[in-house]
């Protein structure tokens, strides 16, 4: 059957369930304006509307626009530049489609990856192949940079360092290890913004959909975490200059509209997600954000809707005073880049790894720092 293929690619969380019913719609017409009577594919899951390919298509592209225009995320014709976080999955591989569908010559883009050397699956090295080939597809200048090159430490080197703590049963160690995605993550905030800083660019775009921005907003909600209930949804509103501004074009569109649209437009993306990502906890919260969604539809996007339009600017303008009466801005002793205290977050956590990585070497006699796999170069 034709739709076999795409099977193998949406994975259980991408909701598959309500994949097959849009599939069953398909006896359906089209319901766009009343006026085009192909044959629906796919129902837009909050508003119910049976699309045929080109409106379901046409519908994403809309909406993604409104946004950007909306939130002012970027401009054509202004000089402005637009770097693009490319990780090879399908969030910024759509990404990188729409954007070029909506402003085929009118904007400056480049795209970034970093390679964070995680071998399973050849992960990285095929996350990154697949995002150089889109951008060489659509003439975009393409970026590596390789996180063992800059630093000596890959996300593998910090799973090993991970293991090595269970072994020896370093209890204290384990307990301070924060998880590999939450230093993968640091990794990629810390450059994107590096790089996007030194070379002028004037926005940061990245592929963050609905589902995961519902998801995180269930998580930090459930754990209280102000901090980051007072970050700004879809444009981040940066009092720094230092910081170039982060948009999420992508920010109401759900994972599975995002899967169809790759689909529908023949994209391609790297299907497996992170390795070290399979085992989060967050994963079983997005699973029951997608289950209330079964009998409450539209519910996550009117949720993540009405949160950031009435109680993130509440939380925040509470957050942001609290934290500015105690701190001001300054740029790190180490690095130069902002930060509030004398060294910033993410050089401290450099300087703390390679104490740890000194330390199994000393007491263990161990090596557990994997080769520079370097790859993609640029
Ligand atoms: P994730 O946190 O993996 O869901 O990724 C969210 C967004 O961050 C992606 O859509 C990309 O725009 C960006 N991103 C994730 N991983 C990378 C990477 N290795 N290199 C560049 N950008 C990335
Ligand atoms: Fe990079 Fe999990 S280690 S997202
Ligand atoms: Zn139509
Ligand atoms: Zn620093």
């Amino acid at each position: 059957m034709v739709f076999s293929s795409l099977f193998y690619t949406i994975s259980k969380r991408d909701k598959w369930k309500e994949f097959l019913e849009s599939i069953r719609n398909m006896g359906r017409k089209c319901k766009f304006f009343e006026t085009c009577h192909q044959p629906a594919v796919f129902q837009i899951p909050h508003s119910n509307l049976a699309l045929c390919k080109q409106h379901f298509l046409e519908n994403v592209e809309k909406r993604v626009r409104k946004l950007i225009e909306k939130k002012h995320m970027f401009h054509p014709n202004r000089g402005e530049k637009l770097l693009i976080a490319a990780s090879g999955g399908k969030d910024s591989q759509v990404l990188i489609s729409i954007i070029k569908t909506l402003y085929p010559k009118d904007l400056d883009i480049e795209a970034l990856y970093i390679e964070l050397g995680i071998k399973t699956d050849n992960y990285s090295l095929d996350s990154g192949k697949i995002a150089e080939d889109w951008c060489k597809h659509f003439d975009i200048p393409f970026h590596t940079i390789n996180v063992k090159k800059d630093y000596g430490i890959n996300i593998d080197d910090l799973h090993n360092l991970k293991e090595i703590y269970k072994k020896s049963n370093w209890q204290y160690d384990l307990q301070a290890f924060r998880g590999e995605c939450s230093y993968c993550g640091s990794f990629k905030r810390y450059n994107i913004n590096k790089f996007a800083y030194e070379r002028g660019f004037t926005a940061v775009a990245t592929g963050h959909n609905l589902t995961d921005e519902a998801t995180s907003l269930l998580n930090n909600f459930l754990n209280q975490n102000l901090m980051f209930l007072s970050r700004p949804g879809p444009k981040s509103k940066s009092e720094s200059k230092y910081l170039v501004p982060r948009v999420k074009p992508l920010f109401f569109i759900s994972e599975l509209e995002i899967t169809m649209y790759a689909y529908y437009k023949n994209i391609p993306y790297l299907p497996t997600e992170c390795p070290y990502a399979r085992q989060s906890p967050v994963n079983k919260l997005k699973e029951v954000l997608l289950e209330i969604e079964e009998y409450r539809k539209g519910n996550m996007i009117a949720y993540t809707r009405g949160f950031y339009k009435k109680l993130q600017p509440i939380i925040n303008e509470a957050y942001q005073s609290q934290i500015r009466a105690e701190q001001s801005e300054h740029l790190c002793t180490q690095c130069g880049r902002p930060t509030f205290g004398k060294i910033c977050s993410f050089c401290k956590t450099q300087r703390y790894l390679r104490k740890q990585f000194r330390k199994v070497d000393e007491k263990l006699h161990v090596s557990i720092l994997t080769q520079n796999n370097l790859s993609n170069p640029s």
